[in-house]
């Protein structure tokens, strides 16, 4: 017998991973746990419990308590009492505790994967391989910037409490994605796992005892929805990190509208995998087997849609499918499988009602003849082919190892197939052609993009989605922003009431041009008649009429959304040139800066003086967003794999724009420069009780070759319209100053397509203070970062 025969009928024998310590760390409490708070693992105020399940046999695995509000208000209060002292701690303190973290994981690295794997189903040779060295990665990475807060986040402190909810499909690298930057930069945490899989944070929780971070600093407690819920609805706590589903983390969105909390949401996709017939045919068939039976496919940002170019379609089809009959499913600690248990019958089932709807619906199904274990929840590698780009199994997160297959027939089409899904978390394209592959990486409506490769994740590299996939990053400089707040915004004032009272519309006469002092509104770049053709008189701060503008309804809206939305090449037009034309609107502006500043005292009352003012700032500031519009740009990673990955900076895309009662024109400026200085299309409803300095500044558009439909302004009611912005699922964000209720109200509604949102409150910032007013805080909130992973060096 040859030497390569004998390999080939070779069969596989197991080669299980000891599990003898996982099983007596789990046996040592009787296989019952506490929640870990102010440093000391207690039983639940209740006295219950929840059961953990071993997925791969259904075994009983541990009891674990069932967090309810006592144990929350604990948690939180600990954490609260723990804050101060730790955020005052020098940033090479917490640097050295973080440090410590992640020493403590390298040791115990064994005994944490194989708990992982027991807990969750999936394969030694992930968790010893991919998950559990990320985590030390990430703490170690995030050591570093508590050691450089000082200097680098110098104008930031600490958001404060912080409570984390996180998903059962990588329990261990969540928690370090969530509990890593939030500690290095001053916060304390409760963390609270899934129910599928608390007990790896349990043994984090004793690790990080064990390594000396401070009682209250992290607090673990474990539950099901409802303790999730109890956290993202308690009163003292300040932000809520969140990962798991759309459908719980719009929920969170809805819960947290006008509390103040921040939010960041990592929720669901369906990743387009693109294979070009240019591609190296055989390395994207292995990136397949990484997109989407990793982790059994339960993955937020697995290439569950493969998108295949037609001519390579049949040859692709026959060698992916000649591979999924290599692929061996097997028992979790098995270091020779490939693929081991789904996380529990429920995921099983959903998996099995989904394909099967796919059949129905008429897809071709190929599963290869390979034998699952007994017991358990398995489920073997899947591939549909024929599937409609409209099917449930083309548009729904089937989290499970089943890749959907569509083919294409230009880059053109490829790119619309792919950006077809609400969601808009990861892409991953392949191609040999430099040219090709960037050009369709910089289309994508995606929040990572794998070039030639798949699932590479890196603490270095922000990672997150765009549009239902959520909102924020974690990892790079980025994530760490998300645990911050700036120094500047510290002690803002909520506003006082408008002393004006609120004016009804009346029926206009708009038909006499010579006559009509009414403003109108400003849509695609030209003047228009509000639909109702109703206007609203504005008054000075006396009570004297000093003009009237249209009132805007939900149709103006419509049609302003439709002509920014036309307006896209303004986010693909060079920073040069919208450099140019925000110092070109500060020049116009300049020219006419006695007539505003004459129309801000009109309105406001305000002196001569504080109007030149502002009418100064707002020159000042158009040019502070031209000088940034080209030097606010993207970062190069390095992470520790072949290759570097493009942080780049993108516009978010339409973005509804509430500007505050005060600062008329400053207010204004302030909010929509940032915007439009990297590449968004506004729609800005100016000061209610003051727009006539926005309305002027219609013709400083005109005259500043500003692109029709980039900046359209409707006047009229901030709530009203507001409201209509929020519910509008083609405006992908929304910025909002005035009252809080307004700013509950724009988060509340913002739910249907889960735009950014960006409120105040109902706390004034002082627009005249260019350190709270202006620069990169605004920025960075008015871009997306979208990290594109390209092959680079040896
Ligand atoms: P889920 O979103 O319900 O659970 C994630 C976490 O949120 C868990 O810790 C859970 O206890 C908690 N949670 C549930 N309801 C909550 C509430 N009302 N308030 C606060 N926290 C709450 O996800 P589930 O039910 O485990 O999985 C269902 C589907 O969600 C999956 O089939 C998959 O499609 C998707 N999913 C997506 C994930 C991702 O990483 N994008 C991760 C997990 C699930």
């Amino acid at each position: 017998m040859s030497v390569a025969r004998f390999f080939d009928e070779m069969s596989y024998g197991p080669a299980p991973e000891a599990d003898a310590e996982a099983r007596q760390w789990l046996a040592r409490n009787n296989g019952a746990f506490g929640h870990f708070i102010d440093g000391a693992f207690v039983v639940a105020a209740s006295g219950k419990t929840f059961d953990s399940f071993e997925p791969a046999t259904g075994a009983l695995l541990a009891k674990v308590a069932l967090g309810g509000s006592e144990d929350v208000n604990a948690a939180v209060a600990a954490a609260r009492k723990a804050q101060g002292p730790w955020a005052k701690l020098p940033g090479h303190a917490r640097a050295r505790h973080l440090y410590a973290l992640a020493r403590m994981i390298q040791r115990h690295a064994r005994l944490i994967a194989v708990v992982e794997a027991l807990d969750n189903g999936k394969p030694i040779r992930e968790t010893r391989d991919i998950d559990i060295p990320l985590a030390a990665r990430h703490f170690y990475h995030h050591a570093g910037w508590a050691q450089l807060q000082e200097t680098e986040f110098a104008d930031h402190v600490p958001v404060g409490v912080v409570g984390q909810v996180i998903p059962w499909n990588f329990p261990f690298l969540m928690l370090a994605w969530k509990v890593a930057p939030a500690l290095a930069l001053g916060n304390t945490v409760i963390l609270k796992p899934a129910e599928f899989t608390p007990l790896t944070a349990l043994l984090f929780a004793e690790l990080a005892s064990a390594a000396g971070l401070p009682p209250g600093v992290l607090n673990v407690v474990t539950g099901e929805g409802e303790t999730g819920a109890l956290i993202v609805e308690h009163e003292d706590i300040d932000k809520i990190a969140f990962t798991g589903s759309t459908e719980v983390g719009r929920l969170i969105r809805e819960k947290t509208a006008g509390s103040g909390k921040s939010l960041t949401l990592e929720l669901g996709g369906k990743s387009p995998f693109i294979v070009f017939d240019d591609a190296d045919i055989d390395a994207a068939v292995e990136g397949v087997v990484d997109a989407i039976w990793f982790n059994q496919g339960q993955v937020c940002c697995a290439g569950s849609r493969l998108l295949v170019q037609e001519g390579v379609a049949p040859l692709f089809h026959e060698r992916l499918k000649r591979r999924m009959a290599t692929l061996r499913v097997g028992q979790p600690l098995d270091k020779a499988i490939d693929m081991a248990a789904i996380v529990a019958p429920v995921q099983l089932q959903r998996i099995e009602t989904l394909v099967a709807k796919g059949v129905s619906e008429g897809a071709s199904m190929h599963q290869p003849r390979i034998e699952l274990p007994k017991g358990g929840s398995f489920y073997p590698p899947t591939l549909l082919t024929d599937v409609q780009p409209t099917s449930v199994v083309a548009t729904e997160e089937i989290f499970g190892p089943v890749a959907v297959s569509m083919t294409f027939r230009t880059p053109e089409e490829a790119i619309q197939l792919a950006n077809h899904s609400r969601y808009g978390l990861a892409a991953s394209v392949w191609s040999e052609t430099i040219g090709l592959a960037l050009h369709v990486a910089a289309k994508l409506a995606a929040g990572v993009v794998w070039v030639n490769a798949t699932n590479l994740f890196d603490a270095s590299s922000g990672f997150g989605g765009k549009r239902e996939s959520g909102f924020g990053r974690e990892g790079g400089k980025e994530g760490c922003y998300e645990y911050l707040k700036p120094k500047a915004w510290l002690g803002r004032k909520l506003r006082l009431e408008p002393v004006q009272p609120a004016l009804k519309p009346v029926a206009g006469d708009f038909g006499l041009p010579a006559l009509d002092r009414t403003a109108k509104l400003f849509i695609g770049g030209k003047q228009a008649r509000p639909d109702g053709n109703y206007s609203r008189p504005i008054l000075s701060h006396k009570g004297k009429p000093v003009g009237e503008v249209g009132e805007g309804n939900r149709k103006d809206i419509r049609n302003a959304v439709v002509a920014a939305r036309a307006a896209s090449a303004w986010g693909s037009a060079t920073a040069h040139n919208r450099a140019q034309i925000l110092y070109y609107l500060a020049e116009n502006l300049s020219a006419r800066a006695a007539e505003f500043a004459d129309r801000i005292v009109a309105m406001t009352g305000a002196s001569t003086a504080s109007a030149k003012a502002e009418v100064e700032a707002s020159i000042a500031r158009l040019f502070s967003y031209g000088a940034w519009a080209d030097k606010y740009e993207g970062t190069v990673h390095q992470p520790p794999l072949r290759g570097v990955a493009l942080a780049m900076p993108e516009p978010q895309g339409v973005v509804g724009v509430i500007c505050p009662p005060e600062a008329p024109l400053l207010g204004f400026i302030s909010l929509v420069a940032p915007l439009i200085a990297v590449g968004n299309r506004v729609i800005a409803v100016p000061s209610e009780p003051h727009p006539l300095a926005a309305t002027d500044f219609y013709s400083v558009l005109e005259t500043s070759d500003v692109p029709a439909g980039v900046v359209n302004i409707v006047t009229g009611s901030a709530m009203e319209l507001a409201k209509t912005l929020a519910a509008h699922n083609d405006v992908d964000a929304l910025w909002a100053c005035g009252s809080s209720e307004l700013s509950t109200l724009v988060e509340k509604l913002s739910t249907g397509n889960l735009k950014r949102t960006f409120v105040d409150y109902g706390k004034a910032i002082d627009w005249m203070d260019r350190s709270a007013a202006e620069g990169p805080a605004f920025l960075r909130r008015a871009v997306d970062v979208k990290n594109i992973w390209i092959p680079y060096g040896e």
